[in-house]
């Protein structure tokens, strides 16, 4: 009968190939109806005197059936561990994949920069409602109602003729002003988006970015804008920029100027970016008209300012030689990746 059990078992030890066929051996021999648990069992109707002989022989069948499976499981692991490392064996020679990065849009970085150039010069970075009144857009920046200076605007009215898209970010120096109610100066730079019906082309989208900027304050004169405008300029587009200022006509302001700073591409010399005049004009600006201040809640006997208005799109555009306004406003990432700042190759 024990014989029987060990020949068997030295058979089974034989053929086993895995894991679960091991676990299957001792459930076999060691199980509660187990051949050696049996054989244990069988104790009872063995002679006394042959007893502890017996369980003796039954002890060591067990120990050396757990020995072996204790050394069989560690080496079927061991068996599997091999083959596991053997297929996902890691060539480091392998380039590495690149994971591709984003980077700031160039508009964004554009105005990044302005509001960093305004910021030290201590101005305070606004934002204001995209979804407009006509109060702020026109009113009260001097353009009434019917008056020829909106047809230049042409503008997306949202309900009647009170509600609209604005234009220009200039309804936020309207908006700070009447916040600081004409009592204390007012420096303020307000990037955002703007809207015109424009008829989209390289030139023209019917929505694009301006930066709005005010200041109010006692004895504040053309000088002072000329001035503001020359550090900022050279902190933007390089120190060897000289700025000029040519008359222009705003509503909302008087005297009113076109800024323009010399070409950064040839320096004066006149090129294709210039188109050969040697200047590049990059702003809208001038003194805040007495009735603005005025309908602002500033006294303009007391009070004075200045004004301007940058177009982004048009600064981005020349900064980083782009000829489309489009290219900021679709979704075609290779037409930025260009400008990317140690984004993917
Ligand atoms: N809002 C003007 C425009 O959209 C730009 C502008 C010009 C803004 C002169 C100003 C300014 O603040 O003083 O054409």
């Amino acid at each position: 009968m024990f014989d029987d059990v060990k020949k068997k078992l030295e058979k089974d030890l034989k053929d086993i190939k895995d894991l679960k066929e091991l676990n299957d051996l001792k459930v076999k021999y060691l199980g509660k109806k187990g051949l050696i648990t049996e054989l244990n069992s069988k104790i009872k109707e063995v002679a006394n005197e042959k007893k502890k002989e017996f369980g003796m022989k039954v002890n060591e069948l067990r120990t050396s059936f757990n020995d072996f499976y204790d050394d069989k499981k560690k080496a079927l692991e061991e068996e599997i561990l091999n083959e596991k490392l053997k297929n996902e064996v890691i060539d480091i020679t392998l380039p590495a994949t690149t994971i591709p990065m984003g980077s700031p849009n160039i508009l964004e970085r554009v105005i990044e920069d302005f509001e960093e150039v305004f910021m030290s010069l201590g101005y305070d970075v606004y934002d204001g409602p995209e979804i407009e009144e006509d109060k702020y857009n026109f009113e009260l920046l001097n353009i009434p109602k019917g008056h020829p200076a909106r047809d230049a605007q042409d503008t997306f009215y949202i309900e009647g003729d009170e509600i609209l898209l604005r234009s220009q970010t200039s309804p936020v120096q309207a908006r700070v002003m009447l916040e600081k109610k004409g009592k204390e100066p007012v420096r303020m730079i307000c990037p955002g988006k703007t809207y015109r019906r424009d008829d989209d082309d390289a030139t023209h989208s019917h929505q694009f970015m301006q930066i709005e900027g005010l200041l109010v304050d006692k004895n504040i004169s053309l000088s002072d804008l000329k001035g503001t405008f020359d550090v900022a300029a050279k902190k933007l587009f390089g120190e060897d920029t000289v700025t000029r200022f040519r008359p222009s006509y705003y509503q909302f302001t008087e005297p009113s100027v076109e800024t323009d700073i010399s070409c950064f591409a040839c320096k004066g010399e006149g090129c294709s970016l210039c188109k050969n005049t040697g200047w590049i004009t990059i702003s809208g600006a001038g003194m805040v008209h007495p009735n603005v201040l005025r309908n602002c809640g500033y006294d303009p006997e007391e009070w004075s300012g200045f004004a301007f208005g940058f177009g982004a799109d048009r600064c981005a555009m020349l900064k980083y030689g782009i000829d489309d306004i489009r290219t900021f406003y679709n979704t075609d990432l290779r037409e930025v990746k260009p400008f990317d700042r140690g984004g993917a190759k």
